[in-house]
């Protein structure tokens, strides 16, 4: 378990005058995803049970990570509740988990095909949460917001750590399937753009009634997100994405960063371009919620 706790985060620090609108949007979104841990949890538990006999750890060792998980949710969504008073976070999060499903309920079957390529998908959500909170870490200013992300980060590598040791203790017993698994890792990543962060950042900043409109909250976001990333931080994904298919060689992950890289800016410059610069009513501006 990791060695802090959101009581133990220096509250006191917490500076309204270094709180940025458009991160504030992200990390509400952030909040309410990692506050579905143990949704997250629960569906883990179901669809790797069929191991546990043969690895009578893993179940303890979900549960840990679930408990992790939902620390994060707590931190930033009491992060998000300084810098936004206006907003009921619980009543935002009720919202969330009631308007955007997770998984069947009891499904015991991994939606990924197999048991393989959910750790591997698994895998790539730690590599990516790993390289975005410290991309994020980077560029916050808020302090208790910069330190937050620190510690996230570093629990997230250790998600990593861990689910790629079961990734390599599954591929070990049963076999592996290293051309499916890439394919499991670019369907992953291609659902990334999908509605969960985008609509939990819709919902977590905007009024309750006000419509959700897809693509100018991904315009909005995305770029800024995007942006925070350094070149260091995208060869670093690469090199985490590229283990977990087998790619290791140092030339082809950095090949692979610097693609991410040009990727990465010239989505943002499409988004920008698709965006109109006024989205309308229902979309609070900086200073009206800096006042609430
Ligand atoms: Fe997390
Ligand atoms: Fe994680």
């Amino acid at each position: 378990m990791s060695d802090w706790t959101p009581d133990t985060l220096p509250w006191h620090r917490f500076d309204r005058s270094l709180v940025e609108a458009d991160l504030t949007e992200v990390v509400g979104g952030l909040a309410l995803v990692e506050s579905r841990a143990d949704l997250y949890g629960d569906y883990l538990q179901r669809v790797l049970s069929r191991r546990f006999a043969m690895h009578p750890t893993w179940s303890t060792q979900i549960a840990l990570w679930t408990a992790e998980e939902d620390q994060h949710g707590t931190a930033l969504r009491r992060w998000f509740q300084l810098a936004r008073p206006d907003v009921d976070v619980d009543a935002a999060l009720t919202r969330y988990r009631r308007d955007v499903p997770y998984h069947d309920d009891d499904t015991t079957l991994s939606v990924r095909g197999s048991v393989e390529h959910e750790l591997v998908c698994r895998c790539v959500i730690e590599a990516l949460a790993t390289t975005l909170y410290q991309a994020l870490a980077a560029r916050a200013r808020e302090p208790v917001l910069q330190l937050i992300f620190k510690r996230l980060a570093a629990d997230e590598a250790r998600h990593y750590r861990f689910f790629f040791d079961l990734l390599r203790e599954e591929r070990r017993a049963h076999g592996q399937d290293l051309a499916g698994s890439v394919v499991a890792m670019l369907r992953r990543l291609r659902a990334l753009d999908d509605d969960q962060i985008m609509r939990a950042s819709h919902v977590a900043s905007q009024p309750a009634d006000a419509a959700y409109d897809a693509a100018a909250t991904r315009g909005r976001l995305l770029p800024r997100v995007y942006g925070s990333y350094s070149e260091v931080q995208l060869e670093s994904l690469a090199r985490l994405l590229g283990r977990i298919v087998g790619v290791d060689q140092r030339r082809a992950t950095r090949m692979l960063g610097a693609a991410a890289g040009a990727f990465l800016r010239g989505r943002s410059a499409l988004l920008r371009a698709m965006t109109p610069v006024d989205f309308g009513g229902g979309v609070p501006s900086y200073s009206s919620w800096q006042a609430a």
